[in-house]
């Protein structure tokens, strides 16, 4: 079978997924110029730079980023490139400064990105005259937003705004990040690489409620759930709303805090999502019994949820955490993860130490969790790389009849109070809406954006369209 680039899209559309886009040198190049430069990415949360001069840096595919917090306290995004001959300007990745001084020739830049020197600026340049420094800067990333304090970025000057983006996702993005009115804390990145495709990792966080009783089964064994079996997982349901979905597991019955107490949270958190979140995201779990576990937000952000038991021997002790991550492609055959600890700022001391604990059991770099994936995604990536894989078309269609048709129906308003929609039991409903959204990008042709006719010498003309500082959308207008 030779698969021609408008043929793999119509595949794709109806469920067959060509081997190949999981290691394929052509296709990442397109995922470059198609995807990666126009989608919202996640960064950074505001947690991480809370004061004036806090910056961390961030790769975004080749772009080096400072994400600052300037002096007016304003959110940036910028480009990581000495307007003189190139050098990479920061070379920490954290930390805290004013300026940042270029250490190439000492060109020098103020943390909200414009320059203030140039040494020998008279004799070199012959002053303002010959080398203005007015409206010369450090380039801006084209757009920046935040939302719940995550911050996303685009390359594209063009892209909706963040918050039509991310759509009625936001409902269920909000269990994971705004716990209190204080939003979330965040530990780390940690940060490694895996021999994998990007898109392996985002399909499995997205709706792969089926691996689980198979891949991780010695972690079941070993009872660090309370749950008794993975099978468990097919009474939750996978939900998809805007631009991400994710899945659920199906609670005992109980009241909303007795299903909250059930998976770990002290009373007084309970009583701050009962303040912070609408009647509708309160209705998932106390009325439907539902309690979202891992999601994905197209194209590479994941959010994990879960609660194992952190202590020896305490049956009922289980404690929730909260982990953020992106899938940050290298090539078509490695992804650098970032993968963040998150706990509500108001959390009790107690409480954010052992969920730390619990999220480092399971995910990130040590977790148990994480080593079982990435075994899988490693070994998927190697196949299909092959001649093979070219010819094989992977059967993505669970829970779809031959017509198309759901295996079963989705839930109704009545049974599953958030929006979307959502079905229980195995599916992969989710991989494919994530998988139908990079098709909708991969298919037109893309001419990318004109940068030399965006900027001259970091300078910016009034329409390139650029925005300086991100809009900040707040709390207010979430999910109501
Ligand atoms: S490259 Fe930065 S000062 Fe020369
Ligand atoms: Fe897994």
């Amino acid at each position: 079978m030779s698969t021609s680039p408008s043929a793999i899209y119509d595949e794709i559309r109806r469920g067959m997924i060509p081997a190949y886009v999981y290691n394929d040198a052509e296709i990442f190049d397109r995922e470059r110029t198609n995807l990666f430069s126009r989608a919202w990415l996640f960064v950074a949360h505001e947690s991480e730079i809370p004061q004036a001069g806090d910056y961390v840096v961030r790769r975004v595919l080749d772009d080096s980023f400072i994400i600052v917090r300037d002096e007016k306290g304003e959110l940036r995004a910028l480009f990581n490139m000495c307007l003189h001959r190139g050098m990479q300007v920061c070379r920490a990745e954290v930390g805290n400064a004013s300026h940042f001084r270029c250490p190439y020739h000492g060109w020098s830049y103020r943390n909200d990105g414009r320059i203030v020197g140039l040494p020998f600026h008279e004799e070199a340049y012959g002053g303002e005259a010959g080398f203005s420094r007015k409206g010369a800067r450090l380039l801006p990333a084209p757009r920046l937003e935040s939302y719940n304090g995550l911050i996303f970025i685009s390359m594209d000057p063009e892209a909706p705004e963040l918050l039509d983006y991310i759509g009625d996702f936001k409902f269920y993005l909000d269990y994971y990040t705004r716990q209190s009115s204080s939003g979330i804390e965040l530990r780390g990145p940690q940060r490694w690489r895996v021999k994998a495709n990007w898109k392996i990792g985002a399909e499995n966080f997205a709706g792969d409620m089926y691996h689980t009783p198979q891949t991780h089964t010695s972690v079941v064994e070993i009872g660090l759930f309370r749950e008794p079996k993975a099978e468990k997982r097919k009474d939750g349901n996978t939900y998809w709303a805007g631009n991400g979905g994710g899945t659920t597991y199906k609670l005992p019955p109980g009241s909303l805090e007795e299903r909250l107490r059930y998976v770990g949270y002290p009373a007084e958190m309970i009583e701050r999502m009962k303040e912070v979140w609408s009647q509708e995201q309160l209705d998932v779990i106390g009325r439907d019994g539902f309690m979202i576990s891992a999601a994905s937000m197209f194209p590479n952000m994941s959010l994990v949820h879960n609660w194992p038991k952190v202590e020896e021997g305490s049956d009922d002790e289980v404690i929730p955490f909260i982990s953020i991550r992106t899938w940050m492609p290298i090539s078509e055959d490695e992804t650098e993860i970032y993968s963040w600890f998150a706990v509500d700022a108001e959390a009790p001391e107690e409480f954010k130490e052992l969920s730390y604990k619990a999220y480092l059991m399971c995910f990130g770099s040590t977790g148990m969790f994480e080593q079982d994936d990435v075994e899988n995604w490693v070994s998927l990536t190697n196949t299909a790389k092959g001649s093979m894989a070219r010819r094989l078309l992977l059967n993505g269609r669970m829970g779809m009849l031959k017509d198309g048709s759901p295996v079963v129906d989705p839930l109704g308003p009545e049974e599953f109070a958030g929006p979307g929609v959502a079905h229980v039991g195995y599916g992969e409903y989710n991989q494919r809406h994530l998988l139908d959204r990079w098709a909708d990008y991969m298919e037109p042709d893309y001419e990318g954006v004109d940068f030399r006719a965006l900027t001259i010498g970091g300078e910016l003309p009034k329409d390139s369209g650029i925005r300086l500082t991100g809009k900040k959308k707040n709390d207010q207008e979430v999910a109501k």
